[in-house]
């Protein structure tokens, strides 16, 4: 720990002028710092065990999947980054600690690289998360078969039913309520699995002027590739543009899959995956909008269109 490069930072902290930015619900800070020639990002974590939220009182089980996500970061950064080189592009990982209960994720910046975060996108930028999504899935992509190797992260994203438990308590009843088990099912079943981002949010991408880079892997785990288009989707499109622009960027997000998978040579039937997937788009729709619903009822990406995919779900139960 000596020689590390987060103890050469906290010598250095002191007297350098450090950028600090405070993470998800005061879970921790992310600090900018040059140390020699390079730049770094050091995302530094611990859960406070009185977390506050203004939405939902948290509990032992809602703290427990906030630690066990800084757990999956690392362990992806550590174990499975690195099978993506030349592929997509995500920060390079240099340390990981662990150091009672604060997690110190010590990542290259990508800002003087030429990255940046956007808070609005054209369908260009939508098309690249698109590409960066596809590659990250071909990778993957499981057809039935053993899934022990991703054991340890479980299934991803922050929203399925299991990881919960206080939101579903909190919704009143309902038609989507009674089907909640019975979508988190179908979801579950479907033939082919992989490895999903799960929090791909826009704000989790930056760009350059012709790439994308991703990062903010706490939710990764087996899931269906749609719920990540679908949460990106809420980020970027509104409830008329998801009307007009979704089949096309659909369209867009399957051509770069099968392109991925044949480079490959991945044995997996796309034509059976494509249809699997795509007979799915309500069911993860439902399945988010479940969540906002024990979350935060009034939450705006409650729209026109979720709740129509959420109708088409439910007709078809
Ligand atoms: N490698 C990095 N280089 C530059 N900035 C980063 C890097 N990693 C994260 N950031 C910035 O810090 C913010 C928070 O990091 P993130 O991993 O998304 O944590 P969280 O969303 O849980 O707070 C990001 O939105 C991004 O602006
Ligand atoms: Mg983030």
């Amino acid at each position: 720990m000596q020689s590390s490069l987060y103890s050469q930072y906290l010598h250095l902290k002191h007297r350098q002028n450090q950028t600090s930015q405070t993470l998800w619900n005061g879970c921790g800070t992310l600090e900018k710092c040059q140390i020699g020639t390079r730049k770094y990002a050091i995302k530094i974590s611990q859960v406070p065990d009185d977390l506050q939220h203004v939405n939902i009182q948290q509990t032992s089980f809602s703290l427990q999947r906030k630690i066990k996500s800084y757990v999956k970061e690392q362990h992806f950064y550590r174990h499975y980054a690195s099978r993506l080189r030349d592929l997509c592009l995500l920060p390079q990982a240099i340390e990981l600690h662990e150091i009672n209960g604060r997690f110190i994720t010590l990542l290259e910046d990508f800002e003087p690289l030429g990255f940046q975060n956007m808070s609005s996108v054209s369908t260009l930028h939508i098309k690249r998360v698109l590409d960066w999504l596809a590659t990250f899935h071909a990778n993957w992509l499981i057809e039935d078969e053993d899934i022990s190797e991703f054991d340890i992260f479980g299934y991803g994203n922050y929203w399925h039913l299991d990881t919960r438990p206080d939101e579903y308590q909190k919704m009143p009843n309902s038609a989507l309520k009674e089907s909640a088990h019975k979508i988190d099912k179908t979801l579950k079943r479907i033939r082919y699995q992989t490895l999903i981002h799960g929090d791909a949010k826009l704000a989790n991408f930056a760009f350059d002027d012709s790439r994308v880079i991703g990062y903010d892997f706490q939710h990764v785990g087996l899931g269906n590739g749609l719920s990540d288009v679908m949460l990106l989707f809420t980020t970027v499109l509104d409830s008329e543009q998801l009307e007009t622009q979704c089949s096309e960027l659909l369209d867009y997000y399957f051509s770069r899959l099968q392109q991925a998978l044949m480079q490959k040579r991945s044995g997996i039937d796309f034509c059976d995956l494509q249809q699997q997937w795509q007979e799915s788009w309500c069911f993860v729709w439902a399945d988010f909008h479940r969540f906002l619903i024990g979350w935060r009822p009034d939450h705006p990406k409650i729209n026109d269109y979720m709740r129509k995919q959420t109708a088409i779900s439910l007709n078809q139960g």
